[in-house]
């Protein structure tokens, strides 16, 4: 695997790659990698010549500064699994590289997108996602780019950014990966306790839940026993919603249409996002 640091060093690799027509898959981080990122990288590796990964904690889309601080570096672990995941190039900017002193800041029309669950919660976090995104394709000009549905809302926004802009990629939605007991692997479990991991655990139970019963049971009835749920356990719930596959709150559940159940909640001070597709518009699944 290749490290690049400076993103002009990156640029001209690239560069010179392409003169041999080549594919590039990027999958964009933040590090602390586990299997979810993994995931990606391997389906990056089974479509193109080349897989780039990026670790860059992006300060631009953290709220909330002391998230900033605390969220888990481990640059030598996530070396060694790349290498032994075969990715081919690693590129860590710094800060510096990614917003220089001539950085010109652009504000993305998100739309509706902007001002719901993640959005509403954590007021410019997808303006500094797409900042970074942005910055990171001018960079990486990959054919392909590869995300996960763990931050199903992410997706969204950074596809409509790609699109309004007309950013040549394609970008490919890869499932979340769990640990055995379901709980969606993310790099802020890395701050949780051997007992607060078990809680954690009640956010994939209650999505299950949904799953099982959005034919079953009212709208409003589900949402209220997944929150009573989360809260008996010491969640502090930011939201729990059932919406329709471009993230519309829904009254009643159709067989014939996509829906979603999108939980965000809190132990202590680690915040923790999961979703789940409680049926596919084609009942496909
Ligand atoms: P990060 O949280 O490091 O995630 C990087 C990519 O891995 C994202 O596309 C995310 O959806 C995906 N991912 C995370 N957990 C996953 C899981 N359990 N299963 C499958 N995929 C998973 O998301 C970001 O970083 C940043 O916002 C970024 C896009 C890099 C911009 O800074």
């Amino acid at each position: 695997m290749i490290l690049f640091k400076r993103p002009d060093d990156l640029i001209d690799f690239i560069q010179k790659k392409r003169k041999s027509i080549i594919k590039i898959g990027f999958v964009p981080t933040m590090g602390a990698l586990h299997q979810g990122h993994i995931s990606l990288i391997e389906k990056s590796k089974s479509e193109n010549d080349i897989t780039i990964c990026s670790i860059f904690i992006n300060p631009t889309q953290f709220n909330n500064p002391n998230d900033f601080k605390k969220y888990p570096v481990t640059i030598e672990a996530d070396i060694e699994q790349l290498e032994l995941n075969g990715c081919d190039i690693l590129f860590m900017p710094s800060v510096h590289d990614i917003y220089p002193e001539n950085f010109q800041k652009s504000n993305f029309e998100l739309g509706y997108l902007d001002n719901i669950l993640e959005g509403k919660h954590r007021a410019g976090h997808f303006q500094g996602v797409c900042m970074v995104v942005k910055r990171l394709l001018e960079i990486v000009k990959c054919d392909i780019l590869y995300l996960g549905q763990k931050d199903y809302q992410q997706c969204m926004v950074i596809k409509k950014m790609a699109s309004d802009l007309n950013i040549p990629v394609e970008i490919k939605i890869s499932p979340t990966i769990r640990e055995e007991n379901g709980l969606a692997m993310s790099s802020r479990n890395k701050r949780l306790n051997e007992a607060e991991k078990g809680v954690a655990l009640v956010i994939f139970e209650v999505l299950s839940f949904l799953k099982d019963n959005i034919f079953e049971l009212s709208i409003p009835a589900l949402l209220q026993t997944g929150e009573n749920k989360l809260t008996s356990k010491g969640f502090k719930v930011d939201y729990i919603e059932i919406t329709d596959e471009i993230l519309n709150p829904i009254k009643n559940a159709e067989k014939n249409q996509t829906i979603v159940a999108l939980i965000a909640a809190s132990i202590g001070d680690v915040r923790l996002i999961d979703n789940m597709m409680l049926n596919h518009a084609n009942n496909a699944e």
